[in-house]
């Protein structure tokens, strides 16, 4: 039975396209090689670390980044693509702590490995869950991200160089990147967003003061 539905769901939804195992794109690439030439502590001025980090909240609060990044368990359902901005179809989630879904119903029952190739298919990666709700940013301003990102207490005890090495090698982070059929992916790149990242840490990660 239980087989008979997961081939349903399949054929429903496509097999999507899934990206090659261990290659790296040339993003992948460019992000590793912007970790590797990493700005000086205090070689950037305070203006230009706020307008890096100005990028990078572009980044964190699209729809791409932050439909998973929520505090309530319900992942959101937000940009052009879903026509109105409202929580997740279909009764997903509830549960803060269950960020893989609910018993019976987790995220990877409809997310695959691959995006689904269908427009309004579920998209897919190897892990698909939501973020912890500590980490939460839909609807936060920019001034309250800042804070919070560059708080240990906050951010999964990371320094400012991790959280641009996360971004380096996260799958879901790439995804944003790679959204799948219709929807618009995250502002400028992968390597540019682990740039802008470093060069704010380099100017000791100023934030707006409003
Ligand atoms: C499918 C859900 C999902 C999407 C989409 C997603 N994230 Fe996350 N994010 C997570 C999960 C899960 C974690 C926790 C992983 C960990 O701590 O190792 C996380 C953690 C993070 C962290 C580290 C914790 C913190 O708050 O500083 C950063 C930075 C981050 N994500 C950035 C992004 C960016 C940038 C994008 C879009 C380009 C994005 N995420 C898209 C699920 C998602
Ligand atoms: C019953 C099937 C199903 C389950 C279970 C499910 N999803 Fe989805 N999800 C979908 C479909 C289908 C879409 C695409 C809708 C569209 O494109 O209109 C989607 C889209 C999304 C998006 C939108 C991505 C974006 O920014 O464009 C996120 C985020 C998401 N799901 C997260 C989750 C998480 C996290 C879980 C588990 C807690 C989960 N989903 C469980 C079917 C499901």
């Amino acid at each position: 039975m239980k087989h008979h539905f997961l081939s349903l769901v399949f054929i429903v939804f496509g097999s999507g396209a899934f990206a090659a195992d261990g290659e790296k794109s040339a993003e992948q690439i460019a992000a590793a090689e912007a970790l590797a030439n990493a700005p000086a502590e205090g070689s950037i001025s305070t203006e230009d670390g706020l307008a890096a980090w100005d990028k990078v909240f572009d980044v964190f609060s699209h729809p791409r980044c932050a439909n998973c990044h929520v505090d309530d368990g319900v992942p959101m359902w937000s940009g052009s693509h879903y026509g109105e901005t409202r929580p997740h179809g279909m009764y997903v989630g509830g549960d803060p702590d269950l960020t893989m879904g609910q018993i019976g119903q987790q995220c990877n029952t409809c997310h695959m490995d691959g995006n689904s190739p269908v427009l309004h298919g579920p998209p897919g990666n190897a892990i698909w869950q939501l973020a912890p709700a500590e980490f939460a940013w839909f609807g936060v301003s920019s001034r309250d991200v800042c804070e919070q990102v560059k708080d240990p207490s906050r951010n999964g005890d990371r320094t400012l160089f991790e959280i641009a090495e996360h971004i380096e090698h996260d799958a879901l982070v790439h995804w944003g990147w790679t959204p799948g059929p219709g929807r618009e992916p995250a502002p400028g790149s992968l390597s540019q967003t682990v740039r802008d990242v470093l060069i704010w840490g380099a100017a000791g990660a100023p934030c707006p003061t409003e």
